[in-house]
């Protein structure tokens, strides 16, 4: 059996980090997790309602900015992982305002590194994004030695926090390490994000804004097999290591929209080209041999079984995206696509 470990999982009220506690509070039965999350616009505690009352899991409202809150949590719990999930996540967020970004994910990623080091934490996962190597051409894919050539303000913000990772371990010697994973999809995603947003407005018959002409290509990966990397990564994962998290499953932005309209019985002619993102990075596509040669991992989840999973769960949750599809929801929403 695992000997016991507390996780100061951040984040964990967002997407993938509620995947992730859901995962490790699943498969652990001695493991803590603390989890610190601002519940920002995107941090939902519904995501969460099931584990709420875990004896193993303690949730604290806070921002990862703070200094004094994490001082305060670091000197009170013995933490043996800080797993940094937190962060603006959205792209078109960061393109309206940038500020916040920088506060959040690099500041943030700083504070928490600066406590990590006080209190001698002994390992840092830093959650990174494939985003931080830029934009592929046809061919090609990241390795964890391509380039950091970020191009949106998102992108340079995480860029910044890896650099800032990479300082603490080469400076203090702090023990951390960074994972770059590409486009999750899932359940408890934000329908802000391209699959989510599709799937949720094609339940309501609204349109489907593409951007520019839908040829942008992501890597995608269903959220239970990035978890499975960070299982591992966690556990046998080398301190000072970047790893690549991969889904091995490239698809244009139009074969995703089509595919999830196909799967629903509903018209393409609920697609709308939009005018396109500024900055829009044409492709990304991973290299995960490393991670897979290292620890043995790769994918597991076909894009065409996990999309039908997550269009499932979208259709027996719709309660919980037509919750936040509601006031400053609508607000973004108008903002964004109603003159585009
Ligand atoms: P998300 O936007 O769904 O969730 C982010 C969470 O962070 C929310 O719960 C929010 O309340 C919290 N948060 C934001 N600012 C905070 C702060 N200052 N202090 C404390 N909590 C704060 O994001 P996600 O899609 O789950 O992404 C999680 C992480 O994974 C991010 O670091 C992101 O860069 C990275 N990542 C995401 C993807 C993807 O496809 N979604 C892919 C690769 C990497
Ligand atoms: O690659 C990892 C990154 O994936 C993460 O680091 C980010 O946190 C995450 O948000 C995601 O970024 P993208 O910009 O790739 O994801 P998004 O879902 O916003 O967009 C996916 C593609 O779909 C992209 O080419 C833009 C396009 N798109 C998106 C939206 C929201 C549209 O065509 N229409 C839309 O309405």
């Amino acid at each position: 059996m695992a000997e016991d470990k507390t996780i100061l999982v951040t984040g964990g009220c967002g997407f993938i980090g509620s995947n992730f506690i859901h995962y490790i509070l699943g498969k652990y039965r001695n493991y803590r997790i603390i989890n610190l999350d601002k519940l920002t616009y995107c941090g939902n505690l519904d995501n969460l309602c099931e584990v709420a009352h875990h004896p193993h899991y303690t949730f604290i409202k806070g921002d990862i900015a703070d200094r004094e809150k994490v001082r305060e949590i670091l000197q009170k719990e013995k933490v043996d992982v800080i797993v940094n999930f937190a962060a603006e996540s959205h792209v078109d967020r960061s393109i309206e305002a940038p500020d916040l970004f920088l506060r959040t994910n690099v500041l943030g990623t700083q504070v928490l590194l600066e406590g990590a080091r006080e209190m001698e934490v002994p390992l840092f996962i830093q959650i990174s994004t494939d985003e931080v190597y830029g934009s592929l051409g046809s061919s090609g894919l990241f390795t964890e030695s391509t380039p950091l050539k970020p191009n949106s303000p998102y992108a340079a913000s995480k860029a910044a926090a890896d650099l800032l990772v990479r300082a603490y371990i080469e400076t203090f010697g702090l023990s951390a390490i960074i994972t770059r994973c590409s486009n999750n999809y899932g359940p408890y995603q934000f329908p802000e994000k391209l699959i989510p947003l599709m799937i949720s407005n094609a339940l309501e018959d609204r349109e489907l804004p593409i951007y520019g002409d839908g040829l942008n290509v992501r890597d995608w990966i269903y959220v239970e097999d990035h978890c499975r990397a960070l299982d591992l990564v966690l556990h046998r994962g080398k301190s000072g290591e970047v790893y690549n998290i991969g889904g091995d499953s490239e698809r244009t932005n139009l074969q995703v929209v089509k595919t999830i309209l196909e799967i629903l019985g509903k018209p393409e002619s609920l697609i709308r080209f939009v005018k396109d993102r500024p900055g829009h990075d044409r492709r990304y596509a991973m290299d995960f041999s490393k991670l897979q040669a290292e620890l043995g991992w790769r994918p597991e989840v076909r894009f065409e079984d996990g999309i039908r999973r997550t269009i499932n769960w979208y259709i027996d949750h719709r309660d919980w995206w037509q919750r936040i599809k509601t006031g400053e929801y609508m607000e973004y929403y108008e903002r964004m696509y109603g003159n585009r």
